[in-house]
């Protein structure tokens, strides 16, 4: 079962999610280039293969004379999956380090100082137990679950923001299999997430193996 997700998340095997991923790194490079950030500082859930991340780091890093460098801080709760995004972590070929984050659950980690840290956790589980000041200031959680499955626990976002600049927020979620009826999920997404400032920039349907839906939303400051 892991495996075979594993295997469909490789690129290419789900075109239209291909296309929603580029979307999201061209919008995201060309917002932080716009307002002339130096550093991304991002949470993420790259499954094995850090496609995302790997696109987005090539743009940042495309312009010789301004680079933008990103540090994508990653959660995957699945532990085979985890093994995997393990030993593809982007641009990681010296000073990867294997610890364990006593504050959150002792949870194994990987990565470096310049380029990423993985963690072995739920995502939601890291936004209530972290301690450290991340700041992000650009979140995407690409989850498997519809959005009944997590909205009460969206507002941890704020614990983990930069609220002080400009900032992303994308999330992805099931369109279907919903466990309780919600009459238009974007509006009420949009709502909860408004309260942390965060506006509506552009909504997305696309299939992966089910219906999908895919909301970029932006903060001013
Ligand atoms: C849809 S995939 C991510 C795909 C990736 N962002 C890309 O662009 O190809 C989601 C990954 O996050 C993991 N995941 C899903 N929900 C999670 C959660 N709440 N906390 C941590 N990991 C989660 C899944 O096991 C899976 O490996």
């Amino acid at each position: 079962m892991v495996s075979n997700f594993v295997k469909n998340s490789y690129l290419g095997s789900t075109p239209e999610k291909d296309k929603i991923r580029t979307l999201t790194v061209e919008f995201a490079y060309k917002f932080f280039t716009e307002k002339q950030f130096k550093r991304i500082n991002c949470l993420t859930l790259p499954s094995a293969w850090w496609i995302f991340e790997n696109e987005l780091s090539k743009l940042c890093f495309s312009n010789p004379d301004n680079k933008i460098f990103p540090f994508y801080t990653a959660c995957e709760k699945d532990y085979n999956v985890f093994c995997t995004a393990g030993i593809n972590i982007p641009r990681s070929k010296r000073g990867i380090k294997n610890t364990f984050a006593e504050e959150l659950d002792d949870c194994m980690t990987v990565g470096n100082k310049m380029n990423a840290t993985l963690l072995n956790i739920e995502v939601f589980r890291f936004m209530q137990l972290s301690q450290r000041n991340n700041n992000f200031n650009f979140v995407w959680l690409d989850l498997t679950c519809p959005i009944t499955s997590c909205d009460e626990k969206l507002p941890l976002l704020n614990k983990v923001t930069d609220k002080e600049n400009p900032g992303i927020f994308v999330l992805t979620v099931l369109k279907a299999r919903e466990n309780r009826e919600i009459k238009n999920r974007v509006e009420y997404i949009s709502q909860l997430v408004s309260t942390m400032d965060y506006q509506l920039y552009e909504q997305y349907t696309y299939r992966d193996s089910t219906p999908m839906l895919h909301l970029i939303y932006t903060r001013k400051a």
